[in-house]
């Protein structure tokens, strides 16, 4: 009888278990986001940046917005504060939140009242050590803040005060965040002004274009002129899910297809993630 048992030298895990852990990452690491048009891998360094998706209902907003949500999952240093109106987007990482919100608008306003009050400490740190922005060792975690479907909270939801109360918290915590450690990715259909005012859409240096109807929806994410010099949404086709447009601050939009993780990937990196942070 032979002794070599090749279940001990490859144990075949449960359907479903959760995998070996592989060491924590950093948010300082670069996230993946996808490949571009010659096949290059795409990755975004999340500190220090706000990123706006847009694009047409079922373009891939979502998923790509899913792609930087698992990145920063697996990341130890970053809490995650969700907030999603449809729920069923972001709900499968609520276990490893810090916040998780639903359609629920007061609870909206409380989790962003929370996070405007950390700004003002951070900033008041800042202004204490002379320094113009927070870096990994000044002992406060970074922060990343996810909406998805903007409008949903600024014009569907609520009283017109509470809808007003949320952009002007979403503006102060995306004009302030980036140099206190707090990041924000939101996403929308169109995020033209009466969803998204322009003051606030100017401030994210990053957009996220997937398939737009007209050149002027393009632009309204990408950022005015783009579709005049040929950059534009309007020639993704409709079946190319998940192509979009990316630019970043002051650079070209640069087209790529996002990487799609799946629900059961999805499920099992969340049980990694779940993993890493406790052993954190
Ligand atoms: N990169 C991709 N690769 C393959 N399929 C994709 C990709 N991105 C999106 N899809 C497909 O398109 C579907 C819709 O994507 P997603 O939910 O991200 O759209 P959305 O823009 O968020 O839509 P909505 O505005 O309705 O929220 C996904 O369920 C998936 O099947
Ligand atoms: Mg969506």
């Amino acid at each position: 009888m032979s002794s070599f048992d090749p279940r001990q030298v490859f144990p075949r895990r449960k359907p479903g278990a959760t995998p070996a852990p592989l060491s924590a990452l950093s948010i300082y690491n670069p996230a993946y986001l996808g490949l571009d048009a010659r096949g290059k891998r795409v990755h975004v360094t999340l500190p220090y940046r706000n990123i706006l998706i847009g694009g047409e209902p079922g373009a891939g907003k979502s998923v790509a917005q899913g792609n930087f949500v698992a990145h920063a999952a697996l990341c130890t240093d970053v809490d995650l504060i969700l907030i999603d109106g449809k729920i069923v987007e972001l709900l499968p990482y609520a276990p490893v939140a810090k916040e998780f919100v639903g359609n629920n608008m007061p609870k909206a306003l409380r989790v962003l009242k929370d996070l405007q009050a950390d700004l003002d400490e951070r900033y008041l740190h800042l202004a204490r050590n002379g320094r113009k922005k927070i870096v990994p060792g000044d002992g406060f975690r970074a922060k990343l803040l996810v909406v998805d479907e903007l409008a949903y909270f600024t014009v569907t939801v609520g009283t017109k005060e509470q809808q007003e109360e949320f952009r002007v918290l979403v503006r102060d915590i995306v004009a302030r965040g980036r140099a206190a450690g707090i990041i924000t990715i939101a996403s929308t259909q169109r995020p033209s002004a009466d969803i998204v005012p322009t003051s606030l859409r100017d401030l994210f240096g990053y957009r996220l274009a997937f398939r737009c109807a007209t050149d002027s929806s393009s632009d309204i994410i990408l950022g005015t002129g783009w579709a005049s010099q040929g950059h534009t949404a309007v020639d993704i086709a409709p079946e190319a899910l998940g192509v979009g447009l990316l630019r970043a601050e002051g650079g070209f939009p640069r087209r790529l297809k996002t990487a799609h993780l799946k629900d059961d990937e999805i499920n099992q990196l969340v049980r990694r993630a779940a993993y890493l942070r406790r052993a954190a």
